[in-house]
């Protein structure tokens, strides 16, 4: 299916912070740093990390630490807690923070969250070589930041950070900058004996938002984030399921020098209700962070042990191996180096874009799913592995609809 991605059209109008200017010279040096300004990027080093907002501390760190095999980094320090009002443990998925937090009081972040939604993703957290620049531009770009740039130390170094509000929801965007060796979350009591990363996560690949209606989220992106377009696609399933069929548009937008890749989908119509990307946003009570995929340089071992742990995988649709040599044919690739028969064996899907360009995929149950528990919410998690494909798995997004689909009817029946 052919990209469907088109650059927006309009221009924001910018409305210059700078007040009246006294003489000629301030002026000039001022223009200069505006111009200078306006050329500077937001300075984005990497996409670090999530903190997921739970009312189940313990279930969710058994889930990471037994289930996904994340190594445990620490615990938030009693000091800490006392500041936030919330418990927070932390974990790595190889280079990736995943920070589990949930409230001691109605005051904390978690609890505020928590109020309006299901279990979810709160807050995505990105590192930046100059948090005041990214602020100042940020700023001047139309963000809108809760705080003002706050420092925090500990033993271990310090770290700089703020949080803007986005469209995404009660889903906020964190900024820091850290010197010495202190985490994503400062405060954080270490696990000095912590156990070393078992499956072999590499970075997260992508992170995906559902929408009710994207188109302000994806200009938000553009002009306030100086994201870019990436990739595009959109189906129905109305030509294959006439009683039940749905779709979805989605937009991938990136940032090139970080390589921080995010995913909006909305529904399409016919059948608008009924399109998953509605039921996320039903059972998410708003919008939000639908999945985090993570990147995982050995797909077939990391879901064997997926499975040996008990890990509930979505299944690929009936009939999906039956059509892979067909659908590797139609996708130009001739051959690919895993057994077919493995790939069935795990679950494990498969897309690509040409000969020698595919990417190996699966996706784990959400977390009501996995939990049997309608308020541990719509999230899951995605593995990737790419093998010279940069897409995003077009012919598996019909899969993955499907399977969505089938899983929500079986929790509404
Ligand atoms: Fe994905």
């Amino acid at each position: 299916m052919a990209p469907d991605i088109r650059p927006h059209c309009g221009e924001i109008e910018r409305t210059p912070r700078t007040k009246s200017l006294k003489s000629s010279t301030t002026r000039s040096v001022q223009i200069l740093h505006l111009l200078a300004f306006a050329r500077m990027s937001l300075l984005f080093k990497r996409f670090v990390g999530f903190e997921y907002y739970v009312r189940d501390l313990e279930r969710m760190a058994r889930f990471c630490r037994e289930g996904l095999g994340f190594r445990e980094l620490g615990r938030s320090s009693a000091r800490l807690e006392r500041g936030n009002d919330q418990r927070s443990l932390a974990f790595s998925a190889g280079n990736t923070s995943v920070i589990c937090s949930a409230p001691l009081g109605p005051a904390s972040p978690a609890a505020r969250y928590l109020a309006r939604h299901p279990d979810g993703v709160g807050s995505l957290v990105f590192e930046v070589a100059d948090i005041v620049a990214t602020f100042a531009k940020l700023e001047q770009n139309g963000a809108t930041p809760i705080t003002e740039v706050e420092s925090f130390d500990d033993e271990r170094g310090s770290l700089s950070s703020f949080s803007i509000t986005t469209p995404f929801g009660d889903t906020t965007f964190r900024f820091i900058q850290r010197r010495g060796r202190v985490g994503v979350l400062p405060g954080l009591a270490p696990h000095e004996s912590a156990s070393g990363d078992e499956f072999g996560f590499a970075d997260v690949d992508h992170v995906t938002a559902n929408l009710l209606t994207m188109k302000p989220a994806l200009l938000w992106l553009e002009h306030v984030l100086e994201l870019k377009p990436f990739w595009g696609v959109q189906f129905h399933t109305a030509d294959v399921a006439s009683n039940h069929g749905s779709g979805l548009r989605s937009q991938v937008l990136w940032d090139p020098d970080s390589g921080f890749k995010l995913a909006c989908n909305e529904p399409l119509r016919p059948a608008f209700d009924r399109s998953q990307i509605s039921i996320f946003c039903r059972d998410n009570r708003g919008d939000g962070v639908q999945h985090v995929a993570l990147g995982v340089r050995d797909i077939i071992g990391s879901v064997r042990k997926l499975r040996e742990r008990g890990v509930e995988l979505m299944p690929a649709p009936p009939g999906y191996y039956d059509r892979l040599p067909q659908h590797l044919q139609e996708l130009g690739l001739e051959r690919i180096d895993e057994d077919p028969r493995t790939l069935e064996e795990l679950g494990i899907l498969v897309d690509g874009s040409g000969p020698g360009a595919y990417l190996l995929q699966i996706f784990l149950k959400d977390a009501a799913s996995a939990f049997d528990s309608a308020d541990a919410g719509p999230f899951f998690f995605e593995l990737i592995q790419r093998k010279g494909d940069a897409g995003f798995g077009a012919g598996n997004f019909r899969a993955l609809f499907a399977s969505v689909e089938r899983e929500q009817l079986a929790r509404a029946g």
